[in-house]
């Protein structure tokens, strides 16, 4: 069971972030003898955070802090990296979460879109890591739980750039990893395949709707078991994190797969959106 005593979580506000959240305050809550855990809850939607940070106040003897930022935004970014170059703790975990993705044509997307995601995907996991990583190195351990994507060993046409940006998380964390090996720091990269959380609904054009795959109902899995999974993992010191059986067999397949192939398969579009005015 991971116990931490600081904890930062970006993209807190819903889903996988907020279930890291409720999962790490209550495993504390649990640690009677432990000194209580500070969890530092990052996101734009403010209101959430504090309904949450509400909530585990009540039920845990956390310290909950709401840190409201648009990590799309450099200038709110730089005020944030400030105050958690400022963050010490024992055992300290980052939970690099914050996520965003993009159905359709490249050529049709939405140029600030495409910013978002490289700012919020990479740019602010990158930056995170980098200005926690100090104080991490003085910490007795230190976990990075860094949410990349099954997309993540996968060129996938119609989610060209998220697949792209979540391909980075994978290498980035994995070379972070060799380079922190003998030290008290565990990097983990998760791969997650679907899981039901707001995510496809923000990544979702107006006016368009997904293309139904007969298969990929059966990859979807839950949000506990991306929680469980990852908080495992990391503690372990594993590279990746494919939550769920038949998600190990996905990535496996995906990486064992000659080029050729992968190609073959995503020429068929599986993610293409479709207009919602067609039947
Ligand atoms: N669900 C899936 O199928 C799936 C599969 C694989 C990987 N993932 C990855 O898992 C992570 C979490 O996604 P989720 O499924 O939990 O989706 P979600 O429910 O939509 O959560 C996304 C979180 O990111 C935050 N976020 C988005 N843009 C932000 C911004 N500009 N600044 C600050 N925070 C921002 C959102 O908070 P605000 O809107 O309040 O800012 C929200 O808390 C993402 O990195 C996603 O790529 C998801």
């Amino acid at each position: 069971m991971l116990v931490a005593d600081t904890v930062v979580i970006t993209g807190a506000s819903s889903g996988f972030g907020e279930a890291f959240a409720r999962r790490m305050a209550h495993t504390a809550a649990r640690q009677a003898n432990e000194q209580p855990t500070r969890l530092i809850l990052i996101a734009r939607s403010k209101d959430r955070l504090q309904a949450l940070a509400a909530e585990l106040r009540n039920e845990t003897t956390c310290t909950v802090e709401v840190w409201p930022c648009d990590l799309s935004v450099p200038a709110d970014r730089a005020k944030l990296l400030t105050e958690l170059s400022r963050v010490r703790g024992e055992r300290m975990c980052l939970i690099n979460n914050a996520g965003l993705g993009d159905y359709g044509e490249f050529a049709s997307s939405e140029p600030s879109r495409n910013h978002s995601m490289i700012e919020v995907n990479m740019t602010a996991l990158t930056e995170l890591t980098r200005t926690m990583l100090p104080a991490m190195q003085k910490a007795k351990h230190a976990y990075i739980i860094n949410i990349a994507s099954l997309a993540a060993d996968l060129a996938i046409p119609d989610f060209a750039m998220y697949a792209a940006s979540k391909a980075f998380v994978a290498s980035f964390s994995e070379a972070l990893r060799l380079e922190l090996l003998k030290t008290n720091i565990h990097v983990t990269a998760v791969c997650p395949g679907p899981v039901h959380t707001a995510f496809g609904d923000v990544a979702r054009r107006s006016g368009s709707q997904k293309k139904e795959v007969p298969f990929r109902k059966w990859f979807y899995t839950g949000v506990e078991c991306v929680v469980n999974s990852a908080l495992k993992a990391v503690q372990k010191n594993r590279p990746r994190c494919y939550p769920s059986l038949k998600i190990r067999l996905a990535g496996l397949f995906v990486r064992c797969a000659p080029l050729w192939l992968l190609r073959l398969i995503m020429s068929r579009r599986p993610r293409k959106a479709i207009p919602t005015t067609e039947s």
